[in-house]
Formats: C-alpha cells, sequence, structure tokens
C-alpha cells in the first residue's frame, strides 16, 4: 500500500536510522516532496539516497510555511537538547512527534515542545536498514488515533511494528530488539572462532558460522513453529546436536548468560534514561 501523508513530514537526523526509515518510506511511495530533511552533513550513502529522490538535508530549516504532520527524530540521544528548540519551532498543535531517540522519554518531549504535544517513542532495531527491522512504539496521552496510525504506517515501512501502553517497557525492548542484533553477531563470531579451534580454516569458519545464523535466522522467519521445536526436530537423541546442547543448555549456558546479558542492558538503559 502507498505510504500516503496528508501534510508534511520533517526527518530530523538522517544517518543510519535515519536513512533507513527514509529509504522505507520511498520504497512504499511517499513522495519525496512532502519530504523536508534536517542534518547538518548526512553521511555518504544518505547523501545518494537524497540525490536519487532529488531532496536536499538543510543544518537548520527555515520556517516552513505549514506545519508538518510528523516530524521525525532520528538524531543521536546526546545532540537532542540543541535539536529541541528547533522542533519547537516547527511543530504545530496538528503534529505529532515521533522520536526513535534511545533514552530520551516522553516526558522530556511534553517539556521542551509543549505539555499537549503529541508524542511517540519507538525503538526499532539495525535489520531496519533491510526493511526487517522490529519497532515497539508507546504514544503518549495526546496522540491521536489518525496519528498512531501514521506513526505505526512509518515504522512499519522498516519492519515489523509492536505498540505497548508502558513506558517502562522501553528498557528490556532495549535490551532484546534494540541491542539484540549485537548478540547475534557475537554469536556468529563465538560460532566461527570455535570452528577454528576445532580445526577449520578462519575463512571457511566464518563462512560456515555466517551461513548457519542467516540460514537458521530466515527458518525461524519462516516457520510458524517455534524456535523450541525447529531446535527439537534436529536434534537426535545422544547425536552431535544433543552432546553440544547439554553444554548450551546446562547450568551457566546460554540461558543464564542471556538473562544477565539482558538484565545488564535493561539496567544500562534506565541509567541512560533522561
Ligand atoms: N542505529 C540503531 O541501531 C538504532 C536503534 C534504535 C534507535 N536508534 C536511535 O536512532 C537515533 C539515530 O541513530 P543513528 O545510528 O542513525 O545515528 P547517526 O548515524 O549518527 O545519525 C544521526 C544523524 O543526525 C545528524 N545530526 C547531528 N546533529 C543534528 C542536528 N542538530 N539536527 C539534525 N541532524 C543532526 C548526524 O550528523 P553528524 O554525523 O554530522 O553528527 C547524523 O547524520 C539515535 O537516537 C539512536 O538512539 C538507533
Amino acid at each position: 500500500m502507498t505510504l500516503k501523508i496528508d501534510g508534511s513530514l520533517l526527518l530530523a537526523g538522517a544517518g543510519n536510522m535515519g536513512a533507513a526509515l527514509l529509504a522505507g518510506w520511498l520504497d512504499r511511495g511517499l513522495d519525496p516532496s512532502a519530504v523536508q530533511i534536517q542534518d547538518p552533513a548526512p553521511p555518504t550513502a544518505t547523501r545518494a539516497l537524497l540525490e536519487r529522490h532529488h531532496l536536499t538535508a538543510s543544518p537548520m530549516l527555515e520556517p516552513l510555511p505549514k506545519a508538518p504532520a510528523v516530524i521525525v527524530v532520528a538524531v543521536k540521544p546526546q545532540v537532542m537538547d540543541e535539536v529541541f528548540p528547533g522542533l519547537a519551532r516547527h511543530a504545530g498543535p496538528q503534529t505529532v512527534v515521533l522520536s526513535i531517540a534511545a533514552g530520551r522519554p516522553l516526558a522530556g518531549f511534553e517539556r521542551q515542545l509543549a505539555p499537549q504535544a503529541a508524542v511517540v517513542r519507538a525503538m526499532p532495531n539495525t535489520p531496519a536498514a533491510i526493511a526487517r527491522g522490529i519497532s515497539v512504539a508507546v504514544p503518549n496521552a495526546h496522540v491521536t488515533a489518525a496519528q498512531r496510525q501514521l506513526c505505526d504506517a512509518l515504522l512499519r515501512a522498516v519492519g515489523e511494528v509492536e505498540w505497548v501502553a508502558e513506558e517502562a517497557l522501553l528498557d528490556p525492548v532495549t535490551a532484546v530488539s534494540g541491542s539484540g542484533p549485537a548478540y547475534v553477531f557475537h554469536l556468529t563470531e563465538c560460532l566461527a572462532a570455535a570452528g577454528v579451534t576445532a580445526g577449520l580454516a578462519p575463512d571457511l569458519a566464518m563462512k560456515l558460522a555466517r551461513h548457519t545464523v542467516s540460514g537458521a535466522g530466515e527458518l525461524i522467519n519462516r516457520a510458524e513453529a517455534p524456535p523450541s521445536a525447529l531446535r527439537e526436530s534436529v536434534t537426535s537423541p545422544n547425536g552431535t546436536t544433543f552432546a553440544a546442547l547439554q553444554v548450551l543448555m546446562g547450568e551457566g549456558g546460554l540461558a543464564e548468560l542471556m538473562t544477565e546479558a539482558v538484565a545488564a542492558a535493561t539496567r544500562r538503559s534506565r541509567e541512560l534514561a533522561k
């Protein structure tokens, strides 16, 4: 379905995530003339995307003739404070702000923009770059049904979307899906390194690990059955997989490590929130 906005969209920050979102919107047919981009120096990959769609980015946008329907905030959390005054100037009473800045709570936006400002806070993840991300979003009390639908469509352009009512859940969400791709990258590194220790050449070990993780990921994606059923279906009693899983599923194994890792990321997400 073509992505249409009743009004315009302002994107603040066109780096990795901002550009992934922009590419998703344009792929879904969003009219480039409805998009304004604020970014002092977009990276090379973004510049190529902008050129293809005859778009430009400005360090600071001139006042717009009409307030945008939506402002998407995709700058680093640490530059949010310098971006807020500009956002406050551009936002109108009908504007919804969709922020993906990690650890920047809804209350901060309400304080900096207006107490009645409609704000959605979302946490996407890096597979958004290939439109295979998952985002979790939480609206504040001022977001209308139409604004929520618009934010859902904008996030859905780069993958799946889930909505939660409780903002505090974004900390464990960050720890599971926000940081999760890095855990899978590390799993791939560990599998390759273990293959080298077991006697494989490094290039072959990495190729095997890479294809195994991405192929297994795609199986999980396509299967109706849960991952536990997929695991059981490839584990014969007393076979090779069984021997490895005795280690991974034993005491101090992956389940315990993952629980600790997710707890550490959740704690850090809470600490970073301001
Ligand atoms: N990457 C992820 O996996 C991920 C996942 C979830 C959430 N997020 C969130 O997404 C946001 C963006 O992350 P990212 O990885 O895309 O960062 P990024 O690649 O550094 O992109 C941020 C962009 O904002 C630009 N910028 C700096 N100051 C600005 C200003 N005053 N106005 C407008 N643009 C400005 C930066 O330009 P310069 O480079 O010149 O400073 C850069 O092009 C962060 O808040 C992050 O928490 C990222």
